[in-house]
């Protein structure tokens, strides 16, 4: 019921207009970048095919996720800042445990997405749902008022700078309250039997985010990231991850693959003749595969405020 609502979401042919901004307009090499050529870079396509892969990554760690929240003792009433909210998974799960009487804000630079990602969990009636086009590296397009939680997930992956948007939920974020992240650390991806075909794929994960200075292993860093944002260590941290058939998984390696494949031929991490060998395994060769796949670590990292 959950995923359902989310899959609703992102198959209405009005919700998603991302391509609207094609991605490849927005790659430029890092190394050269200026500053407002950064502001530009965004890893991930602009897609209905990415929110559809959006909603699939939830539905892989949403009992992770819920491990977690429900160790924040969130309560009926509360407020909720959610960055680079996307799809509205988070938002729906923080709705659920404030309840209507609280309130959830999404905020997103992809205002397309995140208006009708607001106007579709409201139909959920599980909470105030609303969204605010804002840049969490622009804090003026910031709310001003404080909240009981803030969140980012798969967020701080994108950013320059994590321990300044850190500090910056910290600073929204009430005496009181509860700030939360949840990312990735890719360096755990790997197969058994192996399956050297998947190489392709573990390389173009790591690539495009180290060529773009980014940090594909950002998840582990979390604690002592919060702990320099939030002067202090994390309250709680936990890591999960699993061990699936590959043939159970190739449609999400998939989604993931080609959302990061125009990013990864502008900047030179793969070639179109491997990936259209990818492509053509993921489609075909990887369901009859007998190798299981080892997910990245999903990392995540709390603090309450004093
Ligand atoms: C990988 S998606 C994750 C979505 C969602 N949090 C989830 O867990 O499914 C990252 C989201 O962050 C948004 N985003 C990227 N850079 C951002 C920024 N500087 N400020 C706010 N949102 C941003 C993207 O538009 C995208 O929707």
């Amino acid at each position: 019921m959950y995923f359902d609502t989310l899959k609703c979401i992102s198959f209405r042919p009005d919700c998603i207009q991302g391509a609207a901004m094609p991605l490849s307009k927005g790659i430029v090499s890092m190394a050269h970048a200026s500053e407002s050529d950064r502001d530009l870079f965004y890893a991930l396509a602009r897609s209905a095919d990415e929110a559809e892969r959006l909603n699939q990554q939830a539905e892989l760690w949403r009992k992770a996720t819920s491990r977690v929240l429900d160790q924040l003792d969130l309560a009926p009433g509360m407020s909720c800042l959610d960055f680079g909210c996307g799809a509205g998974d988070v938002m729906l799960a923080l709705g659920r445990r404030v309840g209507p009487s609280g309130n959830v804000v999404g905020v997103d630079t992809d205002a397309d997405l995140g208006r009708n990602v607001a106007k579709e969990l409201t139909k959920t009636g599980a909470s105030r749902f609303s969204f605010l086009e804002a840049d969490i590296t622009k804090p003026e397009s910031l709310p001003t008022e404080l909240f009981d939680v803030t969140s980012a997930r798969f967020l701080l992956v994108h950013l320059e700078d994590p321990v300044v948007a850190l500090r910056t939920m910290w600073n929204l974020t009430r005496p009181g309250g509860v700030l939360v992240v949840f990312d990735y650390d890719f360096r755990t991806h790997d197969t058994h039997p192996a399956c050297p075909e998947l190489e392709e794929f573990i390389a173009v994960v790591d690539g495009v985010f180290e060529k773009a200075g980014l940090d594909p292993r950002i998840g582990s860093k979390l604690p002592h990231y919060l702990e320099r944002a939030a002067e202090g260590p994390p309250d709680g941290v936990e890591t999960s991850g699993f061990i699936t058939p590959l043939p159970d998984l190739r449609e999400f390696l998939l989604l993931s693959y080609k959302s990061l494949l125009p990013a990864a031929l502008d900047l030179g991490v793969t070639t179109e003749g491997k990936a259209e060998k990818m492509i053509a395994f993921l489609e075909g060769g990887a369901a009859e595969s007998p190798s299981y796949w080892l997910s990245a670590l999903y990392c995540s990292a709390w603090k309450r405020k004093p």
